[in-house]
Formats: C-alpha cells, sequence, structure tokens
C-alpha cells in the first residue's frame, strides 16, 4: 500500500483564501484593518527568512505588518517595553516575538508580557489554559491549529482513534495532545524518557512527530493504514554534498505503511505560516467584538 499524501501546500493556500475572504468582510463591516506586529531580535539567518515570510504572507491577505528589528543585546526590559507599547496600541491587532530569543531573555517573562487577546502565537499561559479547557476564545498555537486541520482532510471524524503526540514540547507537542484530545483522541504524548518508543508509535492511528530528530520513526514503527504527521524539519547536507531538508519520518519506509502522510517540506510547514495568518484574524475579530460590546454597554448606561 502507498499512503496518501497530505498536500499542506495547497491546504495553507485554502487557509490564505479563507483569512483573506475574512479580511475583506471585517473591512467591509466597518472594521480595521488587522494588524501583525512581529519583533525580531538578533541575528539568526534561520528567524530573519521566518520573519521575511511572515512578513509577506500577511501582506498578501490584506493584512498590515510591523516590523521591529532589535539588535543582539537588546536588555529583557527594552524588550518588555516595545511589548508593552503594542499592547497599549490599538491598531495592533496581533504580536509575535520570534523565537529563539537570547539567552539573557527570560521566554516565560516574555510571553506572559504579551496581551492574551493579541498573542497569535497562543504561548501566554491565559491561551494555554483556554487550550487546555477546550475554550472558545483561546488562541491556539499556530503548527498544532494547522496539523488539526491537516488531519481533519484526512478524517472526518477522530473521535475514539488513538493519537500519539512525540515530542513534549510547549510549542507543538503538548498543545497538539490537548487538542487531539478536545476532539475525544485517545491521546498519549512520548518524550525523550519514553521507552519503547516502536511498540507505543505502532499502536497509534494517528501519529503526530516533532522531535527534531531526523528519520527517528521508521516504517516498521507504523501502525498499517495510519496517518502520519512529521511536524520535524531539519537541514541536512546529503551523499552528494547538496543540502536538503528532511522529517524526523523516514519518509520512503513510511509511505509503504501508512495511509496518510505529510511530506516534507510541504507538509505541516506552509500549514503554520496560514495559521497565524488566522490567529491575527481571529484577534482582530474578538477586538471588534470587544468594542462593539462596550458600545453597547455604554448607550445601555446612558
Ligand atoms: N520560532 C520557531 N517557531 C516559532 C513559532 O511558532 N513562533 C515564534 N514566535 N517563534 C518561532
Amino acid at each position: 500500500m502507498t499512503a496518501r499524501i497530505i498536500d499542506g501546500k495547497a491546504l495553507a493556500g485554502v487557509v490564505r483564501q479563507e483569512v483573506a475572504e475574512g479580511v475583506a468582510a471585517l473591512v467591509t463591516g466597518g472594521g480595521a484593518v488587522p494588524e501583525l506586529a512581529v519583533v525580531l531580535i538578533g541575528d539568526d539567518p534561520a528567524s530573519h527568512v521566518y520573519v521575511a515570510n511572515k512578513i509577506r504572507q500577511t501582506e498578501a491577505v490584506g493584512m498590515r505588518s510591523r516590523q521591529f528589528v532589535l539588535d543582539a543585546e537588546t536588555t529583557e526590559r527594552q524588550l518588555l517595553d516595545v511589548i508593552e507599547t503594542l499592547n497599549r496600541d490599538p491598531a495592533v491587532s496581533g504580536i509575535l516575538v520570534q523565537f529563539p530569543l537570547p539567552s539573557h531573555i527570560d521566554t516565560a517573562r516574555v510571553v506572559t508580557a504579551i496581551r492574551p487577546d493579541k498573542d497569535v502565537d497562543g504561548f501566554n499561559p491565559l491561551n494555554v489554559g483556554r487550550t487546555a479547557a477546550g475554550m472558545e476564545d483561546a488562541l491556539v498555537p499556530c503548527t498544532p491549529l494547522g496539523v488539526m486541520r491537516l488531519i481533519r482532510s484526512v478524517h472526518a471524524d477522530i473521535a475514539g482513534l488513538g493519537a500519539l503526540v512525540v515530542g513534549a514540547s510547549n510549542v507543538v507537542g503538548r498543545p497538539m495532545a490537548r487538542l487531539l484530545l478536545q476532539e475525544l483522541c485517545t491521546v498519549s504524548i512520548a518524550h525523550i524518557r519514553t521507552t519503547d518508543l516502536e511498540r507505543r508509535c505502532r499502536e497509534a492511528d494517528i501519529l503526530v512527530v516533532a522531535t527534531g530528530v531526523p528519520g527517528l520513526i521508521r516504517g516498521r514503527f507504523i501502525k498499517p493504514g495510519a496517518t502520519v504527521i512529521d511536524v520535524g524539519i531539519t537541514r541536512i547536507r546529503s551523499g552528494s554534498g547538496n543540502e536538503k531538508l528532511v522529517g524526523d519520518v523516514a519518509f520512503d519506509e513510511a509511505i509503504e505503511v501508512a495511509g496518510a502522510i505529510t511530506p516534507v517540506p510541504g507538509g505541516v510547514g506552509p500549514m503554520t505560516i496560514a495559521c497565524l495568518l488566522a490567529n491575527t484574524l481571529s484577534a482582530a475579530r474578538m477586538a471588534v467584538a470587544r468594542s462593539k460590546a462596550a458600545e453597547a454597554d455604554a448607550s445601555a448606561a446612558a
């Protein structure tokens, strides 16, 4: 059996189109053009590429963007001041601080400082809690949100399926498990201390892998017919000396066993930025709803 390839690039195009239509409808209804502020610290080349992509795609769907590039010596206090200014600016719908941050800056303090209703990364503890509680107004981390959409393109209903998430990071693994649980999957999380990974993987109807270890998941780890989502993306030098991007799953083996699988590149990656745009639109919509509710309260009190 050869697995169906889940085309993340095509699905991301669908999400971007939905966002572009949502932005147009919001503006037609009298709302301001949503705006994403992106803060980048230091000169990590990969981060610069990611941020340039985020800005380009934000503008392509009709939203505004604002970019702050701060030097690597920026203090935590200076960064927190930038965030506070953006928190207070009503023109800004969403704030994203690109990771990784320089080691002298406390990441937890930074994510906590971002106003929860502008936290388009979904990393603020309030959004983590809202996601865990299945609350509708949660801003959910972009990669897990994109993965759910990819899974839904294969399965109309995942309730009751066994899901294993390999990797327990705050950015992907943990929020991923919470979203799968919300859809009533029977969820497990495997991590660096998990024993017998192969057997646990083989029990999963849905396998989501986010470890950053190229080729960790071999074909024999996969339950025949399972849906396999590969979040990993690592640049390696191939035998011929060329660089290429590879995932955490040994794709050539897995495709012979799985029912459906995401490629690397072209699977999860494009969905992450598309979902960032969707979160920015959600944040802008919620801001409009809040200001309408405040106006209604004010006129009821008058
Ligand atoms: N760096 C790598 N992935 C991410 C992400 O999803 N959000 C932010 N802010 N930084 C990242």
